[in-house]
């Protein structure tokens, strides 16, 4: 994170915060998020796209203060379900400032929005405008403001899971074979949707620029002729994770996306929904590493409190992390093996190749950085694990947000004998 330093005593600080204190506080694992770096992302994403055109894409990592961080520093929302829409009402976000996407939004989850009168609802199928309209016929709410979802066939060059940009994809409208024409001119007829603009998407952690113009591109083209006041043109932004890794900044992105359209003559607004860069960077994990088991010839494996239902995406997108001890952050990491997780499966993998210092032992606090995005948003209670904290730091200051859950919330739901 940007406010990251190493005390006197070596200690890894956060936010101006010992992450051994942090610890010994809340306990591990913990997420520890730096609050002004997520807050200078936030107003960075504003700057470069123009006050109401950045959308912090929830998904990424929300919870009521995220939701609350975002919208005080002038983002509005992008919610995928009716509950990140809950959870952002709850926080006090205008539901005037969220925008509601999702390939298969139910009925009611439609008629949520429109009661609340989300600023738009980004609609992505016939499906969706059939349900709209019956809605709308029983009166439940003002004219929705919608966006279609196009997918515009562009290849976003990333992991085919969060590739949404090509022909074969269950989101959206697509271009190429006439559906996207059709869902415009069908609502711009109807009455029970007010048309004002297009969105795409076409995927995530993308670090080619190119893919971004290229879709801008795309549906500039495609939009020029309908001359709507608006075009979203989704989130996707890659982070580096890894040593080596580089990927443009929101500013760049923003330059990127914008001299596209003004070549192109784009006359509509122009907006965007990043979720990982405005989160990923801001985090890491912290675990106690417990069981060392070396195995001679073979590998050591560093086994910690946490694993898969904290960071599912290794196993998912086989993503890979980096790992250090908080207590050494730039100490020589000569030792080598694979960390870990304490989840029944040996797919709980958090870094395949993990390099650690070579004192690394039994007891020691280990970090995983970059993990603000999909981590604790995609974590679980596989096994019946706890799931995790969060805590934001500031001016040495840390706040809990996100409490450690507890057996008995593990039985709150259960309401059987
Ligand atoms: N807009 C739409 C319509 C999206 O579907 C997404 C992400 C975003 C914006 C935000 O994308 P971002 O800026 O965060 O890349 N779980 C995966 C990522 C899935 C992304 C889904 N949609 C991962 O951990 O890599």
């Amino acid at each position: 994170p940007d406010n990251a330093a190493v005390a006197d005593d070596g200690w890894l600080t956060i936010g101006g915060c010992s992450v051994r204190d942090l610890a010994a506080e809340f306990g591990t694992p913990l997420f520890v998020y730096d609050e002004e770096h997520l807050r200078a992302r936030c107003r960075e994403a504003v700057e470069a796209f123009g006050h109401g055109n950045a959308y912090y894409a929830s998904k990424a990592f929300l919870c009521k203060a995220m939701a609350r961080l975002a919208y005080d520093e002038g983002m509005k929302l992008d919610v995928a379900t009716g509950g990140e829409l809950h959870i952002a009402i709850s926080a006090g976000v205008p539901a005037p400032a969220c925008a509601l996407h999702g390939n298969n939004k139910s009925v009611a989850e439609l008629r949520m929005a429109i009661e609340h009168r989300v600023g738009h609802i980004v609609v992505d199928s016939f499906d969706e405008l059939d349900r709209i309209d019956a809605l709308m016929a029983e009166e439940v709410g003002p004219t929705p403001k919608v966006l279609l979802r196009i997918t515009p066939g562009v290849e976003a060059h990333t992991h085919e899971f969060i590739s949404t940009g090509q022909d074969d994809s269950k989101f959206g409208f697509n271009l190429a074979n006439g559906d996207a024409l059709r869902a415009v001119e069908r609502a711009r007829r109807s009455s029970s949707v007010e048309l004002v603009g297009l969105h795409c998407h076409i995927g995530s952690n993308v670090f080619v620029a190119s893919s971004f113009g290229k879709a801008a591109e795309v549906m500039a083209n495609f939009a020029a002729p309908f001359d709507l006041p608006e075009l979203v043109l989704g989130g996707g932004l890659g982070v580096p994770y890894v040593e080596g890794e580089e990927a443009p900044t929101l500013t760049q992105w923003g330059n990127v996306l914008r001299d596209a359209c003004d070549a192109l003559g784009v006359r509509s607004r122009v907006g965007v929904e990043p979720g990982r860069s405005i989160v990923a960077v801001a985090a890491i994990t912290v675990y106690t590493l417990g069981t060392i088991k070396p195995i001679p010839g073979v590998r050591t494996y560093y086994s910690v409190d946490g694993g898969m239902s904290d960071n599912p995406r290794p196993v998912l997108y086989g993503s890979g992390y980096e790992s250090f001890l908080p207590r050494a952050p730039f100490a020589d990491r000569t030792a080598e093996g694979r960390l870990v997780g304490k989840h029944c499966e040996s797919g709980d993998v958090l870094l395949r190749e993990a390099r650690l210092p070579a004192d690394a032992a039994v007891g020691d606090l280990v970090a995983t950085p970059v993990t603000g995005a999909y981590g604790r948003s995609m974590g679980s209670n596989y096994n019946q694990i706890t799931r995790p904290p969060v805590v934001f730091v500031r001016d040495g200051d840390a706040r809990l947000v996100i409490r450690r859950e507890t057996f008995d919330d593990l039985l709150a739901t259960d309401v059987g004998h």
